[in-house]
């Protein structure tokens, strides 16, 4: 089998002339131990997460794309033919053809339909009493006080997360799983729910919050849904992405060359046209999709705060060994859902 996946690679590779010298076979090798060795335990070693990084960079995102394709074939996603109503609006298969391949072109798409003012409200006054970890240490909750900020971000805990009703309910929504169905070419598996406080305690770009552009390179193939909780505007900290980075081949091999790092928006500019550099703003409940593979970042908060919730779903638990996530307070809906979706719920323990 793994032998198969290394011919099949090594034969995509060599089509697009990067299978010499650019993919030192030793890090192929680290990966495909590695994922006899996720197969079997569920565990992904540190070697293979670093491979699948080194891999992205040296075929500028080949490798990674021809590894999915075999992934697709042991998980093949649902046909699904109906329209589908949610969050985002309803959807025909027409209109999921349509995101499909503006995800493909652009790597990311936005929506008009916003989540409602009740379900922002609600997360929100969570947010404002739920306790989240701050840098450098990450160890210790505090709650968020928007008088006096103690970081620049608070992250919240997914097993927190996961145990909020309005959180399930929307990794349930079916036109979002369709979306990562069809940009994924599988069944989806849900990864994780995050959200975070940015706030304005530092107005210099942080690493910590993310807010140098960078692609993110936990998994082999992701699809992440944001929602922003609050209006977000040019003060307090758009997501920002450079249209269509996230595809085969877009990115500067000299960039890449810097493997995972943060990279200086002074760097990235002379290889974009202005007009691909987008800044998100939206009010609260604005929803949009994304493939982080694109270069992104946040802005640094000139005031104000910003709530976002993101949504991640995968092809494969395999690269990052994040735990499952245990659910202790699981709506009636959300258990009858993980026990009829069990490839979606693979990483979900309900109690
Ligand atoms: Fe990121």
């Amino acid at each position: 089998m793994i032998k198969k996946i290394k011919k099949v690679l090594r034969k995509v590779l060599e089509k697009f002339g990067l299978m010499k010298p650019y993919v030192p076979s030793t890090q192929q090798d680290y990966f495909m131990q590695g994922y006899e060795v996720f197969l079997k335990t569920g565990q992904t070693p540190h070697n293979a997460n670093m491979a699948n990084i080194n891999l992205y960079c040296s075929t500028n995102g080949v490798f990674n794309e021809a590894f999915n394709d075999r992934l697709k074939q042991s998980n093949p996603p649902q046909i699904i033919k109906d329209t589908l109503e949610g969050v985002a609006g309803v959807f025909t298969k027409n209109d999921f053809d349509k995101v499909n391949n503006e995800m493909n072109e652009k790597g990311y798409v936005h929506f008009d339909k916003k989540l409602s003012q009740e379900v922002c409200e609600s997360i929100y006054n969570y947010a404002m009493q739920k306790a989240a970890v701050i840098p450098p240490a990450y160890d210790k909750k505090i709650i968020y006080n928007p008088e006096a900020p103690l970081a620049e971000i608070y992250r919240f805990d997914i097993q927190d997360l996961v145990n909020n009703k309005e959180i399930q309910q929307l990794m349930m929504d079916p036109v979002l799983i369709n979306f990562a169905r069809n940009y994924l070419g599988c069944e989806p598996i849900f990864d994780f729910p995050a959200m975070w406080w940015s706030t304005s305690f530092q107005k210099e770009a942080s690493s910590e919050a993310a807010q140098l552009y960078h692609f993110d390179m936990d998994r082999v193939k992701w699809l992440k849904v944001f929602f922003y909780i609050n209006d977000v505007t040019l003060d307090n900290g758009p997501h920002c992405y450079i249209e269509g980075s996230h595809k085969v081949g877009a990115k500067p091999a000299i960039l890449l060359e810097r493997g995972y790092a943060r990279i200086p928006d002074t760097d990235l500019e002379p290889y974009y046209s202005p007009d691909t550099i987008k800044v998100v703003c939206g009010e609260a409940g604005s929803i949009f999709i994304g493939d982080t593979k694109c270069w992104h970042k946040g802005t640094p908060l000139k005031k104000g705060h910003r709530l976002v919730l993101e949504l991640e779903y995968t092809s494969s638990l395999f690269i990052a060994n994040y735990p499952k996530m245990i659910v202790h307070n699981a709506s009636d809906a959300f258990k009858e859902f993980c026990n009829t979706h069990q490839t979606f719920a693979s990483n979900i323990e309900i109690k």
